[in-house]
């Protein structure tokens, strides 16, 4: 282990946003709105307890920008004109306690549940194990139209006083659909080699960029590979295994500057990915930072800073991390569900945080919401 520096806490830097510090709340679904997606009075007080404890950036959780492309019931929304005031109120919330918020912005695509939408889209049709319903291919016209609800739903962000919007390219979304050859067996403009496949992410940040001007911080989280296993590609009748491999993801991530994106967040998985992206039964410190070697992949093709996610635990692994310059950021999820007030703990010097990863944090039923109820929880 390296000695243990200030690093976590220097502030930093994405495009035009200053950070407090190195710690990142990884976005997570909190399932804490009401039937039309507007922040309760639950959520407010989730995100001012998130900001109080020190954290440099929050992440939201992801925010659907299309009524077609909402994932799951209680998920929070931002695809009307309507709900820019609500929203309003969560970023005052974490401003006013100091800290920065970015709304992250998602299209569920062929992940949609049946509670939320009656028929799910994908780029091509699809049915699947591991999906709520079999997915219809989505038709050009319809494609536009999701394009222009990211962009619509960036320029609310912007106007609901947000530091910047994150894209959801990863655990299987509309964005990753596309880029996934698993998913994506269009044979026009859209799919095709991984030019093509890219075409859906290169639109949706152009007409972003073009709502919210050129200097808004614009962030995305990417998956950099699908990790679908074989044999379940084949119980699909897919031809196609494995989906999008890590020599591609690194290649998306090497065009993200010149779509006018100011950071990479670096995750992956889909198919079901909870298993890929939010493991259970990270102890040891080998067990953190799991997606720690496609970062290092990652590293040397771009220049936009890099946000890693995935099992940080121990203030001792993050120091390390950032010391040897593959990540710029440190970004969690359950950790902050199970200690809201983390960064400042490890600033005070605790060295771990009290999650388990139990996964016990996803809520099961309607009006249960985000909590830690790991009964194995350290102290
Ligand atoms: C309850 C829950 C909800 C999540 N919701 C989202 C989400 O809305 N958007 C997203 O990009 N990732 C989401 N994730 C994934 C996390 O952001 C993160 O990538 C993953 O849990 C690994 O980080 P961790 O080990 O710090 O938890 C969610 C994870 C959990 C546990």
């Amino acid at each position: 282990m390296l000695e243990m520096t200030a690093d976590l806490f220097r502030p930093g830097q994405i495009g035009v946003l200053e950070v407090k510090n190195r710690l990142v709340r990884s976005a997570t679904a909190e399932r804490m709105a009401d039937d039309e997606g507007r922040p309760t009075p639950r959520l407010l007080a989730m995100y001012r307890e998130l900001a109080r404890g020190g954290v440099g950036l929050v992440i939201t959780g992801h925010l659907y920008v299309h009524p077609g492309g909402k994932c799951h019931p209680e998920m929070t929304g931002i695809y009307s004109d309507e709900l820019t005031s609500a929203l309003a109120q969560l970023a005052d919330a974490v401003h006013h306690e100091g800290g920065r918020v970015v709304a992250q912005i998602n299209h569920g695509g062929m992940q949609c549940s049946r509670e939320t939408v009656s028929e799910t889209i994908a780029p091509s049709a699809i049915a699947a194990d591991f999906l709520p319903q079999p997915a219809r291919e989505i038709t050009p016209a319809e494609i536009q139209e999701a394009i222009a609800a990211y962009a619509q739903a960036a320029r609310r962000a912007r106007q609901a006083g947000f530091d910047g919007v994150q894209l959801h390219g990863a655990h299987g979304y509309l964005i990753s659909q596309f880029l996934s050859p698993f998913v994506n067996r269009r044979t026009d403009e859209w799919g095709g080699d991984l030019e093509g496949r890219m075409r859906f992410l290169r639109a949706v940040c152009r007409a972003v960029r073009e709502q919210v001007g050129p200097d808004y911080p614009m962030l995305i989280k990417l998956g950099l590979m699908d990790g679908i296993h074989r044999t379940r590609a084949a119980s699909c009748g897919l031809r196609v295994a494995g989906g999008l491999t890590l020599d591609e993801g690194v290649q998306v991530t090497a065009a993200l500057e010149s779509m006018g994106l100011d950071a990479v967040e670096i995750s992956g998985g889909i198919g079901g990915g909870r298993n890929l992206n939010s493991p259970s039964g990270i102890r040891t410190a080998s067990d953190e930072a799991f997606f720690l070697p496609w970062a290092q992949r990652a590293r040397p093709a771009t220049r936009l800073p890099i946000i890693l996610v995935g099992g940080f635990r121990s203030r001792a692994v993050m120091e390390d991390v950032l010391a040897a310059g593959d990540a710029d950021f440190i970004s969690l999820s359950r950790p902050l569900i199970c200690e809201p007030d983390l960064p400042r703990r490890l600033q005070e010097g605790q060295a771990k945080s009290a999650c388990t990863s139990s996964n016990r944090c996803w809520p099961k039923g309607q009006g249960e919401g985000i909590a830690c109820r790991c009964v194995d929880r350290a102290t």
